[in-house]
Formats: structure tokens, C-alpha cells, sequence
């Protein structure tokens, strides 16, 4: 049961009898009242989302009824949520992406035109410091797995190379867990990758063939999706970050063609655009070429970016 205290309430005019106090709140009422205590916030931004979050939540409040034992409940939800988080473990974002909000934003603020790399959601295991690695390098430091190369360009609208462009990579293993979920299995870094385009705006990595896998469930988040009926799973992927002077960066993930759940992404993130074939490969000589052993998978991908 959470301790439902008083806080921040601010103070009635002293010495003002009850003829002269203002008309009481009331459930009619106590949504303009919210919207105007925020007239004075300098932001007028902030002023703006507080405004609008408030109708729609007291909207939501309106239609269901909650009883006391019903709010008390979501409330203990969102609490669990904040305790489930720490410098590894993002609850909030898992939240935000199970309920669609994650691709919605990235949706509305990518409103690409043709040609360009459709974004798609971020996701709670990027680290703000992906080791940097040469061309041709693996970001897989485990060596079991299926081998595969990942060749691409970066370009631009127009389709010219852009060189100094920067890559940033990160999957998981074939097993489906990020570094950070398997400390002392996985070295820190495994499966992470920030790559430099070439004079002709070309990457290539070797790395292993990414599994589908499920996102944590031993949160809050995890039981929301249980009480609903609903699957944790996201298709196989690569996520990419590209970045080049002059052009908008994409946030966005390579899927790879044919991986169980494509079609039911627990993060509702994927686009048909970006979904690859991870061919399988067998020739020695270009097995040689890229340092893999022979047979091997290969993906092909042309991140593209708009100038501005
Ligand atoms: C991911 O792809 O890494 C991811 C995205 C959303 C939720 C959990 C994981
Ligand atoms: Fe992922």
C-alpha cells in the first residue's frame, strides 16, 4: 500500500473567512484549475506539455474510474518501474517501448524523404561509448557463432559517398543477450562497434549472424507483457547509428530477412525497408579477403542521410 502524503499543497490567504474563499474544486472543474496554475511557467514549451499532459491524462482518469485501489496499483507500477532502473537497466525506455511511444516519437521525427534511411527506435543497450574500431575489424570477441560480414556505404540523398562518416554498431550475440546482460560472460564492448566510412564512404565489419531475442522480463515491464498475453520477442537485428557532417543521423536497425517474429516486434520497430538478406556466402577467396572462415553470411547495407 503506498503512503498517500500530503506534499507541496500550498497554504489558503490567511485571515480569509469562507464567504470570501474561492468557489470549491470540483471533478468539473479541477482540470482548468491544473491547466492555470501553470500559466506563470516562463517555458512557454514546458507550459505547453504540462498543459496538454494534464487534460489528457485527467481525459484518461475521466473515462476509467479508477477505484482508490486501481490507482494505488499504477502508481506502485511506475514506482517499481523507477527502482528497476540503474546505470545498465532502463525500465522507462522498456516501458516506452512496449507501448509504442519509442516508435512513435522516432516516427514523428523522421518524417524522411524518399530515399533516406527510415529510422526506427534506439532501444534501452546503446552505450554512449562504443569501442572504435578499424575497417574490416570483428565487434564479436567470443568466436563462436556464425560468421558473417556486414559491408555498407554511406551516402547521401543525392547518392553521393560521404567519407569521415561515422558507424556506430551494436547487436546481440547469436544467443540473444547484449554484453551488459552477461557480464563476466561477454567482455564489455562485445557486439559494439564505431567505424569510420572510407575515402569512397564504404564500412565492412565482421561480426556473427544476430538471434532473436527476448527483451528483459524480470521487471515490471516483463509483467505487464505477461498479464497481457503479450510476446517479449524482437526479430534478429543490427543496430546502426550513422553520423556525417552536414546531414541528419539515423538512429535505425538492419532486421535480417526470414528471423521469427517480424512480423509481432515486441517494440513495434519494424519497417519492411529495413530488413536484409544475410546471404549465405561460400568462396574461399573472399572468405580470405575479409579474415572469416569459409562458408559465411553476408549483408549488404547503404545507410543514407539527408543533407541539413
Ligand atoms: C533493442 O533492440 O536493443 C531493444 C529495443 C527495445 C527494447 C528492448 C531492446
Ligand atoms: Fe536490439
Amino acid at each position: 500500500m503506498l503512503c498517500r502524503q500530503r506534499i507541496g499543497v500550498r497554504e489558503g490567504t490567511p485571515g480569509m473567512t469562507t464567504d470570501e474563499m474561492p468557489a470549491d474544486i470540483t471533478e468539473d472543474t479541477v482540470t482548468d484549475a491544473v491547466v492555470a496554475s501553470f500559466a506563470g511557467t516562463a517555458d512557454p514549451r514546458l507550459r505547453e506539455c504540462l498543459s496538454v499532459l494534464t487534460r489528457h491524462l485527467h481525459a484518461a482518469v475521466r473515462e476509467l474510474e479508477p477505484t482508490l485501489a486501481e490507482w494505488d496499483a499504477a502508481l506502485a507500477f511506475l514506482t517499481a518501474t523507477g527502482q528497476k532502473c540503474d546505470a545498465t537497466r532502463q525500465e522507462f525506455v522498456l516501458l516506452s517501448d512496449v507501448l509504442g511511444v519509442s516508435a512513435l516519437v522516432e516516427n514523428l521525427n523522421h518524417r524522411t524523404s524518399a530515399g533516406a534511411t527510415e529510422a526506427t527506435v534506439l532501444g534501452p543497450f546503446h552505450l554512449t561509448e562504443s569501442p572504435r574500431r578499424e575497417l574490416g575489424d570483428t565487434i564479436d570477441e567470443l568466436g563462436h557463432g556464425e560468421s558473417c560480414v556486414v559491408t555498407g556505404h554511406v551516402r547521401s540523398v543525392d547518392g553521393t559517398p560521404l567519407t569521415g562518416a561515422t558507424v556506430d554498431v551494436w547487436q546481440a550475440t547469436e544467443d540473444g543477450f547484449y554484453d551488459v546482460q552477461q557480464p563476466g560472460v561477454q567482455p564489455p564492448g562485445n557486439g559494439r562497434g564505431l567505424f569510420t566510412t572510407d575515402d569512397e564512404g564504404r564500412f565492412w565489419f565482421r561480426t556473427v549472424v544476430p538471434a532473436h531475442y527476448p527483451i528483459p522480463v524480470d521487471g515490471p515491464v516483463g509483467t505487464l507483457l505477461a498479464g497481457t498475453g503479450r510476446g517479449p520477442y524482437r526479430p534478429a537485428h543490427v543496430h546502426f547509428i550513422a553520423a556525417a557532417e552536414g546531414h541528419t543521423p539515423v538512429t535505425t536497425h538492419i532486421f535480417v530477412a526470414g528471423s521469427p517474429y517480424l512480423d509481432a516486434d515486441a517494440v513495434f520497430a519494424v519497417k519492411r525497408s529495413l530488413v536484409r538478406e544475410f546471404a549465405p556466402v561460400d568462396d574461399a577467396a573472399a572468405a580470405e579477403r575479409y579474415g572469416v572462415v569459409n562458408p559465411f553470411r553476408h549483408a549488404d547495407v547503404d545507410l543514407v542521410l539527408e543533407a541539413g
